[in-house]
């Protein structure tokens, strides 16, 4: 299985990510937003990200100008067709992850390997939408995805080893390492990452510091690269949740239930940076 061009649906803060490492190791990707309000933001996110790898030197405009030339947008999910490789990164919820999955298996060759970039949902549930469950795995990137070396592989109980391997090799090329994970609830990075942001917040909501010290105590007593309570906001209050719900309905244990405070503050509007305001104001 040889992988030349990729498919990427969704040009969000993951999939604008994952549509610049691509680009930048010579693939030719599609990228699919559903309008182009949010195509032309995420691809002037990748415009910005490369014009400031020219400006430190680490990068020359030619090589931005043929990375750039490697990306095409656009809002047609028909456009994905001739896609070797399509990686999903829309929104994170099942149903619409599921139309998207039927809907890249009638459009795309036979051969095509369908990935999904998602942080908590399971995998095969998504395969179960097409006829080749065999060719579906999680391709799990990490924000910001140009800065973040890692990737999770994730093996469904019928992805076939050819697929994986592919998958590892297509990984390796962009410059990432992977590990390679179960398709269980929160994979390896969530089911550690998670509980430990929710008790960041209850640590908060039970008054025992302020945000500023639950940051500081993490990031200057354990050398995190962020405090907690700043990485919610960096990931947003709405995924955070999304992932604990998940993580909460399969496994049923009290200490991913989301907490209180967090689901008001996701009733609120207040979802972290990309709202300006979560546990901190921006
Ligand atoms: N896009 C591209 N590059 C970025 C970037 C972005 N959004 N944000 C920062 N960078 C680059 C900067 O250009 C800079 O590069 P340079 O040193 O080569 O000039 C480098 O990253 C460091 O940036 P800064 O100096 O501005 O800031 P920091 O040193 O504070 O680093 C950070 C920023 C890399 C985001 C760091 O704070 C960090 O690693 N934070 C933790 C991030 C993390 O844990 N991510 C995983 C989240 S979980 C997830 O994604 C999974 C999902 O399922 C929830």
């Amino acid at each position: 299985m040889e992988i030349k061009k990729v498919g990427v649906v969704g040009c969000g803060a993951m999939g604008s990510g994952i549509t610049q490492v691509s680009a930048q190791a010579g693939y030719q990707v599609t990228v699919r937003e559903i309008s182009d309000e949010f195509l032309n933001r995420g691809l002037g996110g990748i415009r910005s990200g490369l014009e400031r790898q020219v400006e430190r030197g680490r990068m020359t405009a030619a090589d931005k100008d043929a990375t750039l030339g490697r990306i095409k947008g656009t809002t047609r999910l028909d456009d994905l067709a001739e896609s070797d490789l399509v990686i999903e990164a829309a929104v994170e919820e099942i149903e619409p992850k599921r139309a998207i999955f039927g809907a890249l298996d009638k459009l795309c060759p036979p051969t095509a390997i369908l990935a999904t970039n998602t942080s908590s949902l399971t995998v095969i549930q998504m395969a179960a939408a097409t006829k080749r469950p065999e060719m579906v795995l999680g391709l799990h990137f990490f924000n910001p995805v140009p800065v973040m070396k890692l990737v999770e592989i994730v093996k469904t109980i019928v992805t076939s080893d050819e697929v994986v391997e592919t998958g590892r090799k297509f990984v390796e090329s962009v410059g990432k390492t992977p590990v390679f994970a179960k398709d269980q609830p929160g994979f390896i990075s969530n089911r550690l990452l998670a509980p430990y942001l929710i008790d960041a917040i209850r640590v908060y909501e039970a008054g025992l510091g302020t945000a500023e010290d639950i940051d500081q105590t993490m990031v200057l007593g354990c050398n995190h690269p962020m405090g907690p309570l700043t990485l919610a906001d960096f990931i947003g209050l709405d995924v955070l949740m999304h992932i604990a719900e998940s993580l909460h309905a399969e496994l049923a244990e009290p200490r991913f239930a989301p907490p209180p405070l967090l689901k008001r503050m996701v009733m609120a509007g207040h979802l972290g940076r990309k709202t300006k305001r979560g546990f901190y104001t921006y």
